[in-house]
């Protein structure tokens, strides 16, 4: 089977496969890797929630509140059945989570039935730099696994655990064993900068914040020390 349909048809058989190999090859012992099922996304919502709408640079800049738009735009991206949760083992706490997903050339969000005008503003952006720098065409493939999110519950932070949790992703997909392959992610902070660079993720875009105007007015006009979306890119063969 050509790689691009495999992508497309990849069963969930296989990611538990992929997953349980990546716990074997990652060996942890006072935290657990576990695989983002549906009793878990309040949870995993409510995470998201707090490390993206306090801490996160574009959505602190928009003030955005938190609302069902945004809820559905994680969900979406969870229901791919292939993010990954880091536990605590002696508390059972969460303590973050790498947000996973396929992305199809022809994925589009949902705009037309989003009323949030902050949202849209996010959204916007985002298909503002997917449209300026076409990954689908720079590596000529239709499908791509996609980083779509990485958050650290707050009093875990500075312990290398995002970085644990960026690793794990792509030793998941490398597990999958599905050849050549690619992974976008994009970074709005610094903080997750560095964590891809840590990686060894390629840089293939960049997107000051202060080049994006909307009717002549700056979107993003106070993301602080962070200043531009970074577009990165890692190939597995
Ligand atoms: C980004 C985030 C996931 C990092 O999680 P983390 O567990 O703290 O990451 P790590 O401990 O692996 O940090 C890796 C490196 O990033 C840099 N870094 C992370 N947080 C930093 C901070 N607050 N200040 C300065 N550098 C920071 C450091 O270089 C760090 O390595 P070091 O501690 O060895 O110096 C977390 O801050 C978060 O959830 N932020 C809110 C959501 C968000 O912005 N997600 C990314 C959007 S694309």
């Amino acid at each position: 089977m050509n790689p691009e349909e495999r992508l497309k048809n990849i069963s969930q058989s296989d990611i538990r496969k992929a997953f349980d190999k990546t716990c074997e090859d990652i060996g942890l012992t006072e935290t657990k890797l576990e695989l983002v099922t549906e009793d878990r996304y309040p949870e995993v919502l409510e995470i998201l929630r707090d490390c993206f709408i306090n801490d996160e640079p574009l959505e602190k800049s928009l003030q955005l509140q938190w609302s069902s738009e945004m809820a559905g735009v994680w969900l979406n991206a969870l229901q791919h059945n292939m993010s990954i949760l880091l536990v605590n083992n002696e508390n059972n706490e969460i303590i973050g989570v790498r947000v996973i997903r396929v992305t199809r050339k022809t994925d589009q969000f949902e705009k037309d039935k989003c009323k949030d005008e902050q949202v849209l503003k996010l959204l916007n952006f985002f298909d503002y730099t997917t449209d300026t720098f076409d990954f689908f065409r720079k590596y000529n493939v239709s499908e791509i696994f996609e980083f779509f999110g990485l958050g650290v519950v707050s009093k875990y932070r500075r312990r290398g655990y995002g970085t644990l949790l960026m690793e794990a992703g792509v030793k998941l997909i490398n597990n999958l064993e599905i050849k050549p392959c690619f992974i976008r992610g994009s970074a709005s902070s610094n903080f997750a900068k560095t964590i891809f660079e840590k990686c060894e993720f390629e840089t293939v875009a960049d997107f000051p914040y202060c080049d994006y105007n909307v009717e002549d007015c700056i979107v993003f006009d106070d993301t602080g020390e962070h200043k531009s979306m970074t577009v990165y890119s890692k190939c597995l063969e």
